[in-house]
Parts: structure tokens; sequence; C-alpha cells
């Protein structure tokens, strides 16, 4: 890269989006990259997916996009990622906590190891990456936004751990807007029903269960990606005063 095109690169803002390999987070990515961010693509064990997004982002507009593999139930890879983050690009603007487990979880069946993956991904990351990211956030006058649930606020029979673990980053959006204030702003999307869980989950739903919760949602339909993805944007990029809110997408089913 020549002199121009560093300084045209680092005058890009920068959004890194975890679990952005597929769906929700996947579109997330899309949209920042289409407003002109630089992308920072984190995945687990979807690194072909999120490869194949970083390939086309970087087509449409060079180094536009990066990727980055982490487990985050790892103490080691999550710094490892902040590490990654802080030493390859100068600059962070926003941060999307969007990578999660999700599974039920009986209470007759629960286990410890489902209590540290479910917390971990969910609350545990997010947390440690607000930590190692807080000051290049601040450095920019950034954002975090924390993808949560709308079901922490109706509970949901078999899942106690995955709700629990979402009220958990609900509370952390609350108190680190306080605390980040005024440098960064921190807030929270929280979706319905966008997509059904996928075939190996254990929380795949039968057909009339997915008919039950259609027939709850004033709306009449599913969520998109889109309508999560512009709404995290608009709450990193647009809302300039508001912090420490969760914003219910939900076609109108927490009504
Ligand atoms: N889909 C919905 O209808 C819905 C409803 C309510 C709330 N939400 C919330 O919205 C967000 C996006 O939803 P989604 O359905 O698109 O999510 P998803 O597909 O269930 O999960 C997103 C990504 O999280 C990553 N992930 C999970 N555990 C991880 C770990 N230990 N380390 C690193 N990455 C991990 C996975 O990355 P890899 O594939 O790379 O491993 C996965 O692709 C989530 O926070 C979800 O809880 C979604």
């Amino acid at each position: 890269m020549n002199a121009d095109m560093l300084r045209t690169a680092a005058d890009k803002k920068v959004v890194l989006i975890t679990g952005a390999a597929r769906r929700i987070g996947a579109r997330t990515a899309e949209v920042f990259h289409s407003h002109g961010y630089r992308v920072l693509i984190h995945c687990n064990r979807s690194l072909t997916d999120a490869q194949a997004l970083a390939a086309r982002f970087n087509q449409q507009r060079a180094n536009s996009a990066f990727l980055l593999q982490a487990d985050l139930n790892s103490a080691h890879d999550i710094q490892a990622l902040a590490d990654a983050v802080l030493s390859q690009h100068a600059r962070l603007d926003v941060l999307v906590n969007n990578a999660s487990s999700f599974y039920a979880t009986p209470l007759a069946r629960v286990t410890e190891g489902q209590w540290v993956d479910l917390m971990g991904s969910n609350a545990h990351a997010p947390l440690m990456l607000c930590k190692a990211l807080s000051g290049r956030l601040r450095d920019s006058q950034g954002s975090i936004v924390n993808l949560t649930d709308m079901n922490i606020n109706h509970g949901m029979a078999g899942f106690s751990v995955y709700t629990m673990a979402k009220a958990a980053l609900q509370a952390m959006t609350r108190s680190l807007a306080r605390e980040l204030a005024p440098d960064i702003r921190v807030n929270a999307v929280s979706p319905g029903a966008i997509l059904w869980p996928e075939h190996a989950s254990d929380a795949v739903l039968h057909a009339e269960q997915q008919a039950t919760i259609l027939a709850g949602i004033p709306m009449a339909r599913l969520g998109t990606t889109d309508d999560i993805a512009q709404t995290v944007f608009f709450l990193a990029h647009h809302a300039h005063y508001v912090t420490g809110q969760t914003w219910r997408v939900d076609g109108g089913r927490g009504l």
C-alpha cells in the first residue's frame, strides 16, 4: 500500500462483529461494510463461511475485511482476539457482541459445562472484549452493541441458563453505559423470532411450535436478519445521544 492508500485505510471506521460468519452476524457485517466500514469478521467454527464473506468484501473494496478466529469460551483465545485487533488495526469504532451459543438446558439435566459454555459466549466473552477494547473505543468515541433476546423478559421454559446469560448481558449493557460514558455508548438489540434454530440444534422447533410463535407476533411474520442488522447499525452509527438502552426488534411480540 502506498501512503495515500494507508491514509485512506486509516480514515475508515472499523467494526468488530463476533460470530459474523453467518446469519444475523453476517448481515450485520454487510450493512456496516455497505456504509464504508472496515469489517473485522470474527468466527469460531464457520471459517469457510467467514472466508467467503471476507473475500466478497475485499473484492468490492480492497483491505476492507479481515478474519479473526477465536473460541470465545477460551480466555486465551479472547485475549488473542483482542490483541490481534489492537496490533493490526489503528482504530476501532464499534464492537458488536453477537456471538452466542443457544440450546435447551432443562432443569433436571442442566450441567456445569452447559453453564460455563452458555455464560461464556453470551456474557463473559462480551465483558472481557469490552474490557480489552475499551481504550481503543474511547479513542474513537465509539460504541458497543450487544445482542440479547426478548425472551429474557418473559422467561423461556427449558432455557433457563441461556436466558440468564442474556439477562446478564442486558445488565452489563446498562452498567457499562454508565461506566464508559461519556466516551463510549453501550446499547443492546433484543431480537424476537428472526431465524429458527438450525437443524443440528436441540432447540429446533416443530411446525406446530413455530405456528404458535408466529400466531403471537402482531406483525404476523418472522423478523429478518436485515431488521436486526439495520437496528444495530442505527444504534452504533446514528444514535449519538442514546446509551444504556435495549431496543426490542420483535414485531410486537413482547407487547
Ligand atoms: N436467530 C434469532 O431468531 C434470535 C432471536 C433472539 C436473539 N438472537 C440473538 O441474536 C444474535 C445472532 O443470532 P443468530 O441466530 O444469527 O446466532 P447463531 O447463528 O446462533 O450464532 C452466531 C455465532 O455465534 C458463534 N459462537 C457460538 N459460540 C461461540 C464460541 N464459543 N466462540 C465463538 N463463537 C461462538 C458461532 O460462530 P461459528 O459458527 O463461527 O462457530 C455462530 O455462528 C445472537 O446473540 C442470538 O442470541 C437471535
